[in-house]
């Protein structure tokens, strides 16, 4: 099994989790940054959306250098699909490639696609040989331009990928979650464990629960179980509030390490056990806005602004704050409301 940069990690291993419509490239770089996470996971993108030229389900494809190692995330149905996109994953430089069978949406599960594939172990199988043999074809040589991917994909992929890519064969990793409306993640994962995975994370809850109820993490320990009999690693995750907790969690239920999600929103710093000043939130609350626009563009400036709200919880006068901020239109807009003045005025509620 060639698990790649899975090899060289630290112990235990922390990442920051995807998350849809949340870490994008200027939310990974700020984590990057201030959270130096061990690993990271872009948002999941739809290998159907590649191979039907969908050229804004890249975006997601964008990252930084310091980012590394970074793994593209990947969902959907058609096996096919998910061999071209492969290509799209490996050419763009990225460290690895991870398949999601864990998102409960009704607009991707319904079809079988994320958690939906806990359904179909036949299935999800087939997908991760299916990437395994693209990536292998594609480190001896095989070309993007002989995979049948729309021109346009193409094309986005030569103008944005990094000079000198040196071939060599990207692990695949899978994530998660304990079981489709029942528990049944012992079962499901020696399903998994047939195709070899570099590393299986799993989200301690049922697609049926969605987000609700809590992080069975027993289950994540059952799983663990097995997976450390292997060459795959395991991680889990659900529910970790801080870098204490995510240390006893791991110690406790025997995984490699924990996957990050919620709990870092506005808030890069707790990967490194670190409790900011209001002065620093506020200042990587405008470089985040500045990333935004640089990287994103300055046109649509709205997704940015619950990032910006995160960043003020837990302030005196936050919901005033938090108003003019929803407001706000531009990164020089959250300059001018996160100024000096307004710093003398604020105080952390504790
Ligand atoms: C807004 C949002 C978007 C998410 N998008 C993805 C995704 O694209 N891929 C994925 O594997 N999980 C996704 N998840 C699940 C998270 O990665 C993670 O499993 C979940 O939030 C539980 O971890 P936490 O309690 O630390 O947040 C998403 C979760 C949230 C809240």
């Amino acid at each position: 099994m060639k698990r790649g940069f899975w090899d060289k990690l630290p112990s235990p291993i922390i990442g920051i989790s995807p998350m849809d419509g949340v870490t994008d490239a200027p939310f990974r770089l700020i984590t990057a940054k201030h959270g130096s996470p061990h690993v990271t996971i872009t948002e999941f993108t739809s290998v159907e959306g590649i191979c039907h030229g969908s050229v804004k389900a890249l975006i997601a494809f964008k990252f930084d250098n310091i980012e590394r190692p970074i793994v593209a995330q990947v969902y959907g149905i058609d096996v096919e699909s998910f061999y071209k996109s492969a290509f799209v994953v490996a050419e763009l430089g990225f460290d690895g490639i991870d398949i999601n069978m864990g998102c409960p949406a009704t607009s991707v599960s319904s079809r079988g696609a994320g958690a939906g594939l806990i359904r179909t172990p036949d299935l999800a199988k087939q997908i991760i040989r299916t990437t395994k043999q693209a990536l292998k074809d594609w480190s001896e040589g095989k070309k993007i331009e002989d995979v049948d991917l729309p021109k346009e994909i193409v094309a986005w992929v030569k103008e944005h990928q990094p000079q000198n890519i040196e071939r060599h064969l990207l692990p695949v990793s899978v994530k998660t979650r304990i079981g489709y409306s029942e528990i049944t993640v012992e079962e499901w994962v020696k399903h998994l464990l047939e195709e070899e995975p570099a590393n299986i994370c799993i989200h301690g809850r049922t697609l049926k629960q969605m987000y609700t109820g809590s992080a069975n993490w027993e289950a994540i320990g059952s799983a663990a179980k097995i997976i450390k009999q292997t060459k795959t690693t395991v991680m889990g995750n659900g529910d970790i509030h801080s870098m204490p907790e995510a240390l006893e969690k791991i110690k406790t239920y025997g995984v490699d390490g924990a996957l990050i999600g919620r709990a870092a929103f506005g808030n890069p710093w707790l990967l490194k056990n670190l409790t900011p000043t209001i002065e620093e939130k506020f200042a990587v609350a405008v470089e985040h806005a500045e990333l935004y626009e640089k990287i994103l563009g300055a046109d649509y400036f709205v997704p940015m602004r619950k990032h910006l709200a995160w960043y003020i919880r837990g302030f005196s006068n936050a919901s005033e704050l938090r108003q003019k901020l929803m407001q706000a239109k531009s990164s020089q807009e959250v300059k001018d409301i996160l100024s000096v003045e307004t710093l003398q005025n604020v105080t952390p509620v504790i």
